[in-house]
Parts: structure tokens; sequence; C-alpha cells
């Protein structure tokens, strides 16, 4: 499926979540390790030729583990929360009360780590030009940039939905079902 064919504004809240977990989450906990495990095999290969390297791992390690424990704050309970204002919304009863205010409360604490991992990718992609091997550079070195690239790229695709599409319509659902 060709998500950037799909008009999300037609979609619900539920199938964009379940579709950004299915899509993109999936891909980070399928990804992350792989680079993990890329990162050592380009390391042992390169014994020690590119200094870049070091900052790299040290940026990826950083991403890696915030990621880790923001999609599962967004899985176990922002997307939840979302479906639920959602499901308020069309049935025309009041939003779920929250312990921590609006559901804006939340989304901004995720839009925060956004910007976090978007800082660490930016040192990445500017210390790569763009995620281009360095000259000479062998194939476990090559693969490396490639996949981060890929990565990057399904970054920005994925916090771009959730920032731009998801996020701000629940808002406005929260605010339609406070009536
Ligand atoms: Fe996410
Ligand atoms: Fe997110």
């Amino acid at each position: 499926m060709d998500e950037t064919k799909i008009d999300w504004a037609q979609r619900s809240l539920a199938e964009l979540a379940t579709h950004i977990v299915a899509v993109h989450h999936g891909y980070c906990r399928r990804e992350l390790p792989r680079l993990s495990e890329l990162f050592a095999e380009a390391v042992k290969e390169s014994g020690g030729r590119y200094a870049t390297l070091a900052d790299l791992l040290a940026g990826f390690r950083r991403v890696s583990r915030a990621l880790g424990s923001h999609l599962l704050k967004e899985e176990s309970i922002l997307f939840p929360l979302i479906e639920r204002i959602e499901a308020a919304q069309e049935a025309h009863t009041p939003p779920p009360t929250l312990c921590f205010g609006s559901v804006g409360n939340p989304i901004r604490m995720m839009v925060l780590e956004h910007s976090e991992a978007e800082v660490e990718l930016q040192k990445m992609r500017v210390a790569t030009r763009g995620f281009q091997p360095p000259e000479g550079a062998g194939p476990k070195l090559m693969e490396l940039c490639r996949t981060l690239r890929a990565f990057d790229d399904d970054m920005t695709r994925h916090v771009e939905l959730e920032d731009q599409s998801l996020f701000p319509r629940a808002v406005a659902a929260e605010q339609k079902a406070l009536g």
C-alpha cells in the first residue's frame, strides 16, 4: 500500500493510528535492531578510519533509546485515548475525563520528543552530507548509510502523519466532543 496516495483526512483517527502503529512503529521495531548490528559491523570493518562513525553511533543510540519509550507511550496511552475521543465525538457523548487534563498535554509531550529526535537526526544528516558514505567506505558502511537514510525518510513521514494530521485532528475532536 502506498500511504502517500491515501487521503488521511478522509479516514478516521482510529484508522490513521492503526496505520501508524502497523507501518511506522513496525518499521522502527524492525530497523532499530538491524541498524544496531550494522553499526557494530561497520565499526569493525572500518577499523577506526572514520572519526564520524563514533559520533553517528552515539546519536543513533540516543534516538533509539528515546524512541523505544516514545512508541510505547503512543501505543499504550495516547492512541487509545484518541480513539476514545473520536468515539465520544461520533456518539455525541462527553469526551473521556483525563487525569492530565486535555489530550493536548500528552500531545505536546510527544511533539517535543519528535523535535528532540529531529535534532539528533539533523546532526547525523549534516555530519554525513545526507548519509553519503565516505570515500573508500566498505560494504557494511555503505549499507549502514543506505539504511540510515531510509530510516530518516521513514521517520520524517511518521512524524508528519502524527504532528500534522493525527494530533491536530485529535485536539479538534476533543473540542467538538466538549460541545
Ligand atoms: Fe509514532
Ligand atoms: Fe511519535
